[in-house]
């Protein structure tokens, strides 16, 4: 079993213990590195009440260490892309945070270690000038988390009678201002010749519906397309690229699940058993990014606790 919790670092940080040396990098720990790494934040070599009050139960642990890392993440004003703007704030990275919503209040770390642009990822020189001045701030890129999106329930409907407008815009918001980041970022990353990226789809793309938001799933099928080509495009420059496809989760966007009742209803329909929350999301943007999915690049990471297997 794998626990991706920065909290649980923070527990063992303030509890005293001296974390290892071993961080993700360029350079591979050896075998008696990771063995010390994984008992010590497995809790394994924990003093007793630590291992008690922690209870990782001999789990391994990923050890992100997002230090001298640094960051865009867009839709960080809410939901999925603030939790992982905070998760890379608490682990010690720099983030550029990109949302037309305010900065959300009470970020974790240090406040140098961000830099907030609030407008529109559709207006791609301002998307471009918030990137190039956090990359001139902190000195790289090497991350980008493509999370903003919108569903809009109201007027997103069947293609075949929808207002096309709506369509575009639908369009521009999931699936162009995806571009216009990767083509901030990237150059910053070939510079360095490394660098990852996760982009946000749904599963809501692989399958049919009968009362569909069909702008929404079709830009989110594109997600995946543009995910894969930049893997294929970057991998030999030490890029890699891959998209997560969230099933429910509960956050603003799905401000319609307003009761318990209505969350249970949900919850009903996945073989887990319950609704996903934010920091489940972002636990697998965290990993995708970080150096332990150093090996991994082109794949969709479906996340929805099972529903596609109905
Ligand atoms: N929550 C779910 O059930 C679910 C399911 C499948 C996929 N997803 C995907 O996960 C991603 C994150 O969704 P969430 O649930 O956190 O939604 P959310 O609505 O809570 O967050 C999305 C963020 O994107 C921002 N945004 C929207 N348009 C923007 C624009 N033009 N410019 C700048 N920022 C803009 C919003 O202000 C918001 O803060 C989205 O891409 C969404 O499609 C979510």
């Amino acid at each position: 079993m794998f626990i991706v919790d920065v909290g649980i670092l923070q527990e063992i940080r303030s509890s005293g213990i001296t974390r290892p040396t071993v961080r993700s990098g360029t350079k591979q720990p050896s075998f008696l590195e990771l063995f010390h790494s994984t008992r010590l934040w497995a809790g394994l070599d924990l003093p007793q009440n630590t291992s008690k009050r922690i209870n990782l139960q001999g789990a391994y642990l990923i050890n992100y260490d997002f230090t001298d890392r640094v960051t865009v993440v867009t839709g960080a004003g809410g939901g999925i892309g603030e939790e992982i703007a905070r998760m890379i704030l608490a682990s010690g990275g720099a983030v550029i945070m990109l949302d037309v919503k305010p900065e959300p209040l009470d970020l974790p770390g240090e406040s140098v270690n961000r830099l907030y642009g609030q407008g529109d990822l559709t207006n791609e020189e301002y998307v471009t000038k918030v990137i190039n001045e956090g990359a001139k701030r902190f000195g790289r890129i090497d991350y980008l988390a493509n999370v903003a999106g919108v569903l809009w329930f109201d007027k997103d409907v069947s293609l075949l009678e929808m207002d096309m407008d709506v369509w575009d815009e639908v369009f521009a918001i999931n699936l162009k201002s995806m571009v216009h980041t990767a083509r901030a970022a990237v150059p910053h990353m070939k510079e360095a010749g490394f660098g990852a990226m996760v982009h946000f789809s749904t599963i809501q793309c692989l399958r049919g519906d009968l009362a569909p938001q069909d702008a929404y799933s079709t830009s989110k099928a594109g997600v995946g397309a543009l995910s894969r080509s930049l893997a294929m495009q970057l991998a030999a420059q030490g890029i890699r690229s891959n998209a997560i496809f969230p099933g429910p989760a509960q956050t603003p966007m799905q401000e319609r699940w307003d009761t318990p009742e209505k969350v249970a209803a949900v919850a009903s329909q996945i073989p887990l058993g319950r609704v996903g929350s934010t920091r489940d999301l972002a636990n697998a943007a965290l990993f995708l990014l970080s150096e332990n999915a150093s090996y991994i690049t082109g794949v969709d990471l479906v996340v929805d606790g099972g529903l596609l297997l109905r």
